[in-house]
């Protein structure tokens, strides 16, 4: 009987660069949410001015989660007083930069607090596209670049309909996730498709990749042409554009939890003024049928082994090249 290796199925390091830990509809002003990415405890909080915040877990003073609270708040979050965050335990406040802003009962402040240190870990935050991203890296290393405003995604928009969100929790790497984009030859057994969308172009440039496939979509009013354009900024933001049969656009991102758990979150877009006519029909199923992809391909993701010289052929995909630049987002850490 075989029986399964507690050694690890993907060994890489965790990617670093921009990640999506919330929605933006998710996180209310005072609301502190506690999640769990890159294999750390963090908490996100709203400030009363409206800013998202994400800090480390654990509170410097003696360690208590800052994520819940107690008495009233039990159940909730803990208090957001003005900028900050209350420690439920013995209500030292924290914020956004890791400065401690108030001790209630200290006659002395620990000097440095009093220096205004940033004592807690703090995290860069970026809020678009109705997105709250932050910025990961393995050694602490300050962000390189900055993710994209996508105008499609403002909120209230007035020609781009309301989000609509699936997520998943995946057991892999990310990088055997984002393979898929190369993979020609699943297609037709992993989804059944028989038609492999043929590539116009693809593109690795620094930390964007971009690509375009041409499609053919058969409708009863005959062959519909279309595209697929893809646009990955690091590891952790893709947005797709579908055109065709009907505009569909794609927020397409995945967040590492941890060394062989990711979840992807995507947020769907189109058109607002068909949204209730044609959005329920060709719309819809656009939307049930990358979802159903997502899960036939979870399938395979859960359990596979990461090969580092897979064995290929000419049809394969270039997967050397997709391997060559997410090599640049695995960075050891040192630290
Ligand atoms: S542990 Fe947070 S205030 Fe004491
Ligand atoms: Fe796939």
């Amino acid at each position: 009987m075989m029986i399964a290796s507690d050694s690890p199925r993907c060994p890489l390091p965790m990617p670093m660069g921009w990640f999506q830990v919330l929605y933006s509809h998710e996180l209310e002003i005072g609301d502190a949410i506690p999640v769990e990415y890159f294999e750390q405890e963090l908490v996100v909080f709203r400030t009363e001015e409206g800013d998202a915040k994400v800090v480390d877990a654990f509170c410097p003073h003696m360690g208590a989660h800052l994520g819940y609270g107690i008495r009233e708040q039990t159940g909730k979050g803990p208090r957001i007083v003005g900028d900050s965050i209350e420690c439920p335990f013995h209500g030292w406040r924290w914020n956004g930069n890791g400065q401690c802003t108030h001790i209630p009962y200290a006659k002395n402040l620990p000097p440095r607090v009093a220096k205004g240190e940033a004592i807690l870990g703090a995290w860069e935050v970026r809020e678009i596209n109705q997105q709250i991203l932050v910025w990961y890296h393995p050694n602490k290393e300050a962000s390189s670049w900055e993710p994209d405003i996508i105008p499609e995604a403002a909120a209230n928009h007035p020609d781009w309909g309301d989000m609509i969100i699936h997520t998943w929790e995946i057991n892999t790497h990310m990088q055997e996730m984002g393979e898929n984009g190369v993979d020609a030859a699943h297609f037709l057994y992993v989804h059944g498709t028989d038609d492999v969308p043929e590539a116009a172009y693809q593109t690795f440039d620094g930390h964007i990749r971009e690509g375009k496939f041409i499609t053919r979509q058969p409708t009863p009013r005959g062959v519909v042409d279309g595209a697929i354009e893809t646009k990955s900024q690091g590891a952790g933001l893709s947005m797709v554009k579908f055109t065709g049969i009907y505009d569909t656009l794609l927020l397409a991102n995945v967040t590492p939890i941890a060394a062989e758990k990711a979840r992807a979150s995507y947020a769907f877009i189109q058109p607002r003024d068909t949204m209730d006519t044609l959005g329920k029909t060709v719309g819809q199923a656009i939307i049930g049928n990358i979802c159903q992809q997502m899960s036939e391909d979870k399938i395979i993701w859960d359990r596979k082994q990461y090969f580092e010289r897979p064995l290929l052929c000419d049809g394969d995909g270039p997967f050397a090249k997709f391997r060559r630049w997410f090599s640049q987002f695995l960075v050891e850490k040192t630290v």
